[in-house]
C-alpha cells in the first residue's frame, strides 16, 4: 500500500492519538494496578477464545461475530483509561495478522493517507468498484471477514447514510425549481451523488462539495466534471476562517465529520453552516452513535476510532449553536439506531 500523507487542519481529531487524548482529558484519570491486571486478564481471556476458533477453522463470520461482541462488552465496562490501555495489547495479538486479511480491515489500520476513515475507507462498506481489484488480491478467509464487516450493523447504517442524502437532495431540488444551491462538507468521494436523480436531470443549480483531500476532491472534479458540481479545496478550518466565499444555500450537510470533531469545533461549525443557509434552508449533520456494537472491533484492530454521541450530544450542538427563534430543530436515528442524525431548519 502507498501512504499519501494529507495535510491536515488541526480541527478535526482524525487519528486515534488525537481522539484518545479528546476522550481522555475530561478524567484526567489514572489507572489503579488491580484494575489493569484484571482488564488485561479479561482482554487476553477475549483473544485467546478468537485463537481458539481460528485454531479450530471455525467460520470467520463467526469468529468476528464473538470478537466484536465482546471487545463491545469489555470496552462499555472499562473506564476510559483502563480501555486506552488495552487498544494497542490487542492490536499487538498474534490474531491481529487474522483480521488484517479483510483489505478494508487492513486500509482502516494502516492508514494509507495518513489519517482515519478516509473516502477510499468509505468506499468499501459502500462495495464501490473501483476497489474489485484491491479486494481480488483478498485472501478467502481475508474475504470472508470482508463481507461480514461489510454487512455489519455500522456498515448497514452508513449506506442508508448515503442513501437518505440522496433523498434530501433530491426533495431540496424538488421544493426549488431550478434553484437549489447545496453545499456539501467533508464530502469524501461524494457517492451520494451517483444515485441522485435530480443532478442527472440537471436539476440542481450549484452544488459546492469540499474536503481537505486533494485526492478525494480530484477525484470528484473528475467523476463530475460537466455537471453543477463544483469541487473545492477546503477545510473546517478554512471554512472557520472564512478562506472561501461560497454564498448561501438551501442545504448544507456533513456526513462522517462530525465523529471527528470535538464539542467546540462542532459547535462553531454548525454556527457557521447556519449563517449560510438561506430562509428555509436545512442544515444536516450526522454522527455514528454512542454503544454502537463495532465499537470495540473498530478501535482495537480496524484502529478507528470515533467520537460517538448520545442524541443529548446531538442536542448540546444544536442548542449552543441555533436560536429557536431563528431556527427548528430536530434529532433522527436511522433505522439501526447505529448513526443519529440532526436537522437544522432557518426559518422564513
Ligand atoms: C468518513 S469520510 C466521509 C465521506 C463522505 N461524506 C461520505 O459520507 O461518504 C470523511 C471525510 O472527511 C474529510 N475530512 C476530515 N476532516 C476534515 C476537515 N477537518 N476538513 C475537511 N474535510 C475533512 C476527509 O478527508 C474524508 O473525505
Amino acid at each position: 500500500m502507498k501512504a499519501i500523507e494529507t495535510m491536515l487542519d488541526g480541527q478535526s481529531l482524525v487519528t486515534p492519538s488525537l481522539i484518545a487524548a479528546e476522550v481522555l482529558s475530561p478524567y484526567a484519570e489514572t489507572l489503579d494496578v488491580k484494575s489493569k491486571s484484571v482488564g488485561e486478564a479479561q482482554l487476553a481471556l477475549i483473544l485467546n477464545l478468537a485463537q481458539q476458533q481460528i485454531d479450530k477453522s471455525v467460520e470467520p463470520a463467526q469468529i468476528h461475530a464473538n470478537l466484536g461482541f465482546n471487545l463491545h462488552e469489555l470496552r462499555a465496562k472499562s473506564s476510559p483509561a483502563l480501555w486506552q490501555h488495552l487498544i494497542p495489547l490487542a492490536q499487538n495479538h498474534q490474531i491481529a495478522d487474522y483480521f488484517l486479511q479483510d483489505p478494508f480491515t487492513r486500509w482502516s489500520y494502516v492508514k494509507p493517507r495518513g489519517y482515519s476513515g478516509d473516502a477510499q475507507l468509505i468506499d468499501f462498506i459502500y462495495g464501490h468498484p473501483s476497489l474489485d481489484a484491491e479486494i481480488a488480491k483478498a485472501s478467502p478467509i481475508g474475504l470472508q471477514l470482508y463481507e461480514t464487516n461489510r454487512h455489519s450493523p455500522a456498515s448497514i447504517a452508513v449506506r442508508e447514510r448515503r442513501d437518505l442524502l440522496t433523498q434530501h437532495i433530491d426533495e431540496i431540488a424538488a421544493t426549488r425549481g431550478k434553484n437549489a444551491e447545496i453545499l456539501t462538507i467533508a464530502a469524501g468521494h461524494l457517492r451520494e451523488a451517483d444515485r441522485s436523480r435530480a443532478l442527472q436531470q440537471e436539476r440542481i443549480k450549484r452544488w459546492v462539495v469540499l474536503d481537505q483531500d486533494p485526492l478525494s476532491v480530484g477525484s470528484v472534479r473528475r467523476d463530475f466534471s460537466g455537471t453543477c458540481i463544483e469541487a473545492v479545496d477546503g477545510s473546517v478550518r478554512s471554512l472557520l476562517t472564512n478562506a472561501h466565499d461560497l454564498g448561501t444555500f438551501d442545504l448544507v450537510y456533513a456526513a462522517g465529520l462530525y465523529d471527528y470533531l470535538n464539542d467546540k469545533v462542532s459547535i462553531k461549525l454548525t454556527r457557521k453552516c447556519l449563517q449560510m443557509l438561506k430562509p428555509n434552508g436545512v442544515f444536516i449533520f450526522a454522527n455514528f452513535a454512542e454503544n454502537i456494537i463495532a465499537d470495540g472491533f473498530m478501535e482495537t484492530f480496524m484502529n478507528w476510532a470515533l467520537l460517538l454521541r448520545t442524541e443529548q450530544d446531538m442536542w448540546r450542538i444544536i442548542h449552543n449553536s441555533a436560536a429557536k427563534e431563528q431556527f427548528s430543530s430536530q434529532i433522527r436515528f436511522g433505522a439501526n439506531r447505529n448513526i443519529v442524525y440532526g436537522f437544522i431548519r432557518k426559518l422564513s
